[in-house]
Order: structure tokens, then sequence, then C-alpha cells
């Protein structure tokens, strides 16, 4: 898919080559973006902060910060075609700024390796998952069950281990090789897989005789039910769902080519992700209530109602095993990206081969996961600050460093960078110009620090 660059019409080339087209990088954009947050992180931490409010200060952050933070990053990335770290130097400097907004790009890097070191033990569940549905373990059981199937599951560091240990090796092997090769027919297939797949468990869900109370819990706004704890969550999990305010995005920008249309790639990808993510949660909670499960399961809803769900209807083998197997591919496209921009550094940086540098980083995060692995099981009463290891990593980086990295993306695109740069990459100063740079300039910064200073509870509630 990237293929090596020969006309000189793009101002600067990029040393790993460029997207084929401009459907190649929105195909890799929303490979990265949709994975485990939509079907796994979405519905539970929904259910945890109570529902519709939840869900309508998610959809604020998607538009209003999320939208903005991703134009920004592949404006960025385009414009320095390097890894991030030095693409944020390159342009620092270039900018008539400093070379040290490097150090951007440097924690974005050492986030999307902290994010993939607890993605892969997750994405390690879906690969047992698939196994266990085609066997047929979930086949007309009770509720109590599946609860006991995923706790004896999870409770199991070694299969655990081993799940994750299988993840991490896939993920090294498509980095090695370069993200060109695969990756494209991937997600070509899984994203139009995975909609049909969830339009079909619609109709499931609908006939549950619960549509109504699941769609109203997800949809209906109970504001007192929300803390700023829990805006901080949903704004948290914006960032993680798009993968922006890491770099990701950044480094795929890094090879679009220069003609191609910012501005609708970015809508493109922001739309398949958050229908996915909606779909995901009008699926789950009607399940969750006809079953008379808790909507603040934990990690495990998903792992729970869908395979009760499956187990019950005809033909829920095979639907279980696509389910799983697609799940299996969303998160592989997502841990691509998730590990492209150390590894991209880690090439430009110490001149290692693809192969090299993959194999390190990957090892590397491998080793961190085991802190997740534990978290289930023998560390799973070993609790500070946020709860388990797992807990703990989770905050750090989704409610933490990705909107803190999308102040500062967002301050450099639209207050360091001239106009005439960001305009250049953004197609000129229309209307379109405009708003981005509005709610770049104003409305996302200033949501993101406000968001943070209630929950860290420095402002003191007016009502
Ligand atoms: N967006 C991915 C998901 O929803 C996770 C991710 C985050 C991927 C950041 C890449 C970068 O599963």
């Amino acid at each position: 898919m990237l293929k090596a660059e020969t006309a000189g019409k793009a101002p600067r080339t990029s040393l790993h080559g460029h997207w084929s087209s401009r459907m190649a990088f929105i195909l890799a954009v929303t490979g990265s973006a949709v994975g485990l947050g939509d079907f796994w992180k979405f519905p539970y931490i929904t259910g945890e902060n109570g529902g519709g409010a939840f869900v309508i200060v998610y959809l604020f952050c998607v538009f209003l910060i999320g939208m903005p933070v991703m134009m920004s990053e592949i404006l960025i990335g385009r414009r320095g075609r390097r890894n991030p770290v030095a693409t944020m130097a390159l342009l620092g400097e270039e900018e008539g700024s400093s070379r040290h907004w490097s150090l951007i790009g440097g924690v974005g890097v050492i986030a999307g390796m902290l994010i993939l070191s607890y993605y892969s033990v997750i994405a390690g569940w879906t690969i047992a998952y698939t196994l266990k549905s085609v066997s047929g373990s979930f086949v007309g059981r009770s509720a109590e069950d599946i609860e006991g199937i995923f706790s004896a599951f999870t409770g199991n560091w070694l299969s655990v281990g081993i799940a994750h240990t299988i993840f991490m090796a896939l993920t090294i092997f498509v980095v090695a090789r370069g993200v060109e090769r695969g990756l494209e027919q991937a997600v070509r297939f899984m994203v139009p897989a995975l909609f049909v797949l969830m339009l079909f468990l619609l109709g499931y869900s609908i006939n549950s005789g619960h549509f109504a109370e699941g769609a109203a819990f997800m949809l209906t706004p109970k504001f007192d039910a929300l803390t700023w704890d829990g805006v901080l969550v949903a704004m948290g999990q914006a960032f993680f769902t798009l993968s922006i305010g890491m770099g990701a995005v950044m480094a795929y920008g890094a090879y679009l080519p220069a003609e191609s249309s910012i501005t609708s790639a970015a809508a493109a990808v922001v739309v398949a992700d958050t229908t996915l993510s909606m779909l995901a949660g009008l699926v789950i909670f009607p399940l969750v209530f006809a079953n008379g499960l808790n909507p603040g399961h934990g990690p495990g809803l998903v792992f729970v109602t869908l395979p009760l769900a499956f187990g019950q209807m005809s033909g829920g083998v095979v639907f279980a095993t696509i389910f799983f197997v697609l799940l299996i591919f969303a998160a592989w496209t997502s841990s691509i990206g998730l590990m492209e921009p150390a590894v991209a550094w880690a090439v430009e940086h110490f001149h290692k081969t693809r192969a090299q540098a993959a194999t390190m980083i990957g090892i590397l995060i491998w080793a961190v996961g085991f802190g997740t692995v534990f978290s289930f099981n023998v560390l799973a009463d070993v609790k500070f600050l946020k709860g388990t290891f797992f807990e703990n990593v989770d905050h750090l980086t989704s409610n933490i460093m990705l909107p803190l990295g999308g102040v500062f993306v967002t301050v450099f695109a639209a207050w360091v960078m001239c106009r005439n740069s960001s305009a250049d990459e953004l197609g000129g100063t229309g209307p379109i110009y405009n708003l981005w740079r509005f709610l770049a300039r104003y409305v996302a910064p200033v949501a993101i620090v406000f968001v943070f200073v209630k929950a860290i509870g420095l402002l003191p509630d007016l009502s």
C-alpha cells in the first residue's frame, strides 16, 4: 500500500513511503480507530458511568474536541513527514518556536506503548473466546455459567499470558513487515463485515424484549448519575477510540499524499468509528437487561453478554466465531497503530531495520503487559491510586496522557504554526478552515483543561 515517492510533487517525502491512495489512508486510520475501544471499552465504561449523560458528553467530545485534534494531528504529520518525535522537532524549529516540541512526540510514543501493553492482553481474551466459541462452550448456558467461564479464564494467569503472547507476536509480525502489506485488505473487509454483523445483532437485541430499556439506559441523559470523573473518562474515551493524542494518526499522516483532503478523511473516520460504538452499545445494553445482568459489570461486560446471547440463538456457534474473529482483526489493526510511532522512531533514531525495531519494542511492551495479565488474578487485590495495575495504566494513558497530548497538538497546529502552513495543509482558508481553527485554538484546549481541573477537584461546584 505504501509506495516509494517518485514524483517530486510533495514538498517533503517520507522515509517510509506513501499511501497508494487517499482511500488507503482512510482505511488505515479507520482500522486503527475501530477496535476494542468500540466493542469492549465503550459499553463497559458507559455502563459504569450511568449511561445516557455519559454518552452525550462522549459525543460532544468526539465532535468538538476529537475532530479538530485529529485534523491537527494529520496536518502536522503530513507537513513533517517523519516519525512524531522528529516531526514535532522539525516543525517546531521551522515555525520559529523550539525543537523541544519533540517531547510531545516522545510522550505519545510512550503512551502508545503503555496502551498496547494492556490492549494486547484484552485482545488475547478475544483469541481465547474465539476458541471457546468454536468448541461450543457457550451453547445453551445460563448467565451464571457464562460469568463462571469468564472468571475462570481471566483468573488463570497462564492462559491469559499465553493469549497475550500470541497477540503480541501477531502485532510484531505485521509491524516488522511494514504496515503496507495486508493492512489495507484486512480493513477493507473487516469494517464492513463488523458493520453488517452489528446490524444483525441489533436485530437480535431488538427482539430480546428489553430493547426500549437498553436504549433508554444509553440515550436518556441523567446528569445526576455523572461525576466530573465520569466526564474525564468520557473525554478520555473520545481520544482512545479515535486513536488520537499519541501520534498514531500523526505517523499515518506522514505517509499521506500532498493533494488528499485531510478534513474529509478525518470526517469519514470519525463517523465510521462513532457509528460502530453506538451500535455496540445498542446491541449490548438490551441484552444486559434482558438477562438481568449489571451494566456496571466492568471489563468483562461484552465477554459475558454476547456469549450469552450467542449461546441462545440458533447458529450461535457460527455467529460467535465470526464475531470474535472480527474482533481479533479489529484489535490487530489498532495495535499496529499503537506500535507504529515507537517503531518509526526507533528506525529513524537508531538506524535499525523495521524487524529489529519491532521485535525489541514488542518484547518490552509484552513484558509490561504482564502487569495487566496479573491484574485479573494473582495481583487482583493489589490496588493503589485508581485500582489495579491495569486500571492505573488505563487511567494514566486514556484520561491523562492522550487528552494532554491533544492540548499540545492543537495548540501547536493552531497557535504555533503560522496560518499559511496550516491553511496549506487543510486546502485553503474557507469556512471549514475557520471552523477548525476556532475549535483547535479555543474550544478543544480550553475544554480539555477545564475537564482536567474539574476532575482533579481544583474548581468548586457552583450548584
Ligand atoms: N482506537 C483504538 C480502539 O478503539 C485504540 C487505539 C488508541 C489505537 C490509540 C491506536 C492508537 O480500540
